[in-house]
């Protein structure tokens, strides 16, 4: 079965043609980083503009590399939330029209139980169930994941989400965007000083998440003692305890989790698990705990359409479909069952 995928919800326009749910003919995605870079964060007018400028060439590079034409196509499978909305109709306009016009099967997926899937596309036989961690600049969240779409929210960020945090800490220091990356780099050069940031909620029975007030630590810390251009040093000490911090609840809180749900396997996805300390500190934990743990490869651990696509194929497959009157929405909650529409 042939998917064509679409992604449209933040700031990535992608597009890709899945095979059979596992097999990735082609996946591209157009990073809209250069339009928001400026600002430090996603604009949210911007990107759905820019959406509109991209959807269409993006889908038909999808379509050439995988030398298939829409005729070829079984199915198409579109991201209708969570994310921007102005960003989200951008792209399930063009898969409800594809549809009409083709008179092909659509069916709507949520963008969550594509990253929780991603792995699929490079583990097939990937034993249910999971715990699945969803970590990126929208989305902090842990899940109990029984199969494709069967997903349970365990616990969730109740301020930012990590990403944005990278982001935003990064932006204080006068960094670049996107602070992810940069921050990752950078913490790999060592410091001969690596300062102590608080760690919230971790005596806590709860797995929810919080990070706004380490990212305020961070701002009162540079208040209180400005950083010179010239102290690359301290700099280094800055952003390694920022990230310790991040990486040290994450971990923890997931390896509860894991006890608590009693899961023996844990997916770490979303743009944040491409994080190299993340990574290390994730796989020391599961060796201990006697854990499996998987990560999608980073391009398919930051926004695509193949990880769309590998989640509507099982859908297409089980005869689920939404009808062409499919709507976006910005803060579409996880069902424990599937509303199509
Ligand atoms: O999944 P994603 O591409 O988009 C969202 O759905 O948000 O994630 C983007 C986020 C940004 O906040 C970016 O700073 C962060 O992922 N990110 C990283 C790394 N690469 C991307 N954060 C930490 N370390 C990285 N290597
Ligand atoms: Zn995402």
């Amino acid at each position: 079965m042939l998917v064509l995928a679409i992604e449209s919800s933040c700031d990535d326009t992608a597009a890709a043609v899945v095979e059979d749910g596992r097999k990735i003919l082609s996946n591209w995605v157009s990073s809209q980083i250069e339009v928001h870079r400026k600002y430090g964060g996603v604009v949210p007018e911007l990107a759905s503009r820019r959406h509109i400028e991209t959807i269409i060439p993006v889908t038909l590079a999808a379509l050439e590399e995988s030398q298939t034409t829409l005729d070829d196509i079984d199915g198409l499978a579109v991201t209708r939330g969570p994310g921007l909305i102005g960003s989200l109709l951008v792209g399930l306009s063009v898969a409800k029209s594809i549809a009409y016009v083709k008179g092909k099967p659509l069916v709507g997926v949520n963008h969550i139980d594509g990253h929780l899937c991603a792995v699929l596309l490079e583990s097939a036989n990937l034993a249910f169930p999971f715990l699945g961690l969803v970590v990126s600049g929208g989305h902090t969240s842990l899940y109990r994941v029984e199969g494709v779409g069967k997903t349970h929210l365990l616990g969730q960020t109740r301020d930012d989400a990590a990403g944005e945090v990278y982001d935003k800490v990064a932006k204080a220091l006068g960094l670049g965007y996107p602070g992810g990356p940069i921050i990752d780099e950078l913490s790999k050069q060592g410091s001969s000083k690596i300062i102590h940031f608080p760690r919230a909620l971790l005596s806590s029975k709860t797995l929810d998440f919080s990070f706004s007030g380490l990212k305020t630590a961070v701002i009162n810390y540079l208040k209180a003692h400005p950083l010179k251009p010239v102290e690359k040093d301290r700099l280094i000490g800055i952003v390694s305890g920022f990230q310790e911090a991040v990486v040290d609840v994450l971990v923890r809180k997931a390896k509860q989790a894991a006890r608590q749900e009693r899961l023996e396997r844990i997916v770490v996805s979303g743009g944040v698990a491409s994080n190299s300390h993340l990574r290390q500190r994730f796989s020391e934990m599961a060796k201990g705990e006697g854990l499996e743990v998987l990560f999608p490869s980073p391009r398919l651990c930051t926004d695509n359409a193949a990880m769309i696509g590998v989640v509507g194929y099982h859908f297409l497959q089980r005869g689920w479909t939404s009808s062409l009157s499919l709507n976006a929405f910005a803060n579409l909650p996880i069902p424990p069952d599937h509303v199509l529409e």
